[in-house]
């Protein structure tokens, strides 16, 4: 049973990877009005992609979708103005113009050899902060109604470490969670996203540590745990653990036994975190 557990996670981590490289959008840097944006647009066989694409990730219960370029401008847009006060443009050949913001994408972060264990989870908890505070924010879903906000596509990705001040900032707002999930699912998603997303450029050592950081993180030193959140997040682990799907595994290559000791990891953290019913100490491994 557990070879055939095995197998199938390999196999569709194998279409996780293939799903990984395949790219709707084109960004590039471009200078406007001694301003910086970081300039993106559709490739031409987007709405195709996206099309196909959603009738896979709405078969496998994702819950999330992409967005068609036009709905997709407008959700961007939206956040941007809501969330950093800042209204986005689009330039006369349809590149999308968003402000760049300065510093180091997480996942560039987490990848080098500059920055200390500790360092790493300093940036890991301030990425969980920033979700957290994300998803306090209520914007308005494409369907016209207001609800909190969730990312979508929450990896180690799409956040950028700004350094004076330390902070994390989001972006990347082109794949939305169906509207029919629960707020407490949704966010739940997002932390799923991050902690994988995370753990795939971590030595397996520090996944306790790294679960307690995104744990700690997202709660912050509030004595009031966002349980329903926490629930959502230990149940999400159990139920995805026996259905890998293949777009979990493109936003996240873990290996299986990888994965199988995050899952551990991620749960104890948790339930620290619940029973603590405030901060909890990170358990440091060494093996
Ligand atoms: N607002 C921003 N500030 C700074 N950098 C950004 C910003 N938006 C995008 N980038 C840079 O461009 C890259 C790609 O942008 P984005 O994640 O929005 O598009 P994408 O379609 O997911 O692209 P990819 O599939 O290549 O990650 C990011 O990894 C980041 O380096
Ligand atoms: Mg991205």
């Amino acid at each position: 049973m557990e070879l055939a557990d095995e197998l199938r996670y390999r196999l569709v981590s194998w279409l996780g990877n293939r799903l990984a490289g395949v790219k709707i959008n084109k960004v590039r840097r471009m200078d406007v009005n001694r301003r910086t944006y970081c300039a993106k647009r559709r490739r031409w066989f987007g709405s195709l992609l996206i099309a196909t694409g959603n009738i896979y990730l709405k078969r496998t219960g994702a819950g999330v979708r992409a967005l068609p370029n036009h709905q997709w401008q407008l959700r961007e847009s939206e956040v941007y103005r809501v969330v950093h006060d800042l209204e986005l443009m689009t330039d006369s050949s349809g590149w999308l113009l968003i402000p760049e913001f300065s510093g180091t994408v997480l996942a560039t972060y987490l990848e080098s050899e500059a920055h200390s264990e500790t360092e790493k989870l300093d940036a890991i908890r301030l990425a969980s902060l920033s979700l957290s505070s994300l998803h306090s924010i209520e914007v308005q879903s494409p369907d016209g109604q207001q609800r909190p906000l969730s990312h979508g596509d929450a990896t180690a990705q799409n956040v950028i470490l700004g350094t004076s001040p330390m902070k994390a900032s989001w972006f990347d707002f082109d794949m939305t969670h169906d509207n029919l999930r629960d707020t407490h699912w949704r966010h739940a998603d997002d932390l799923r996203a991050l902690t994988y997303s995370v753990a795939e450029r971590l030595r397996a050592a520090m996944f306790p540590s790294l679960s307690t950081a995104i744990v700690e993180g997202y709660c912050g030193a509030e004595r009031d745990v966002p349980t329903p959140v926490l629930d959502a997040l230990a149940e999400s682990v159990s139920y995805w653990q026996t259905r890998p799907i293949s777009f979990h595994l493109a936003q996240a290559r873990v290996g299986y036994r990888e994965r199988r000791f995050l899952d551990g990891a991620l749960l104890d953290a948790i339930r620290c975190r619940k029973n603590a019913g405030g901060p909890v100490q990170s358990r440091v491994v060494t093996s």
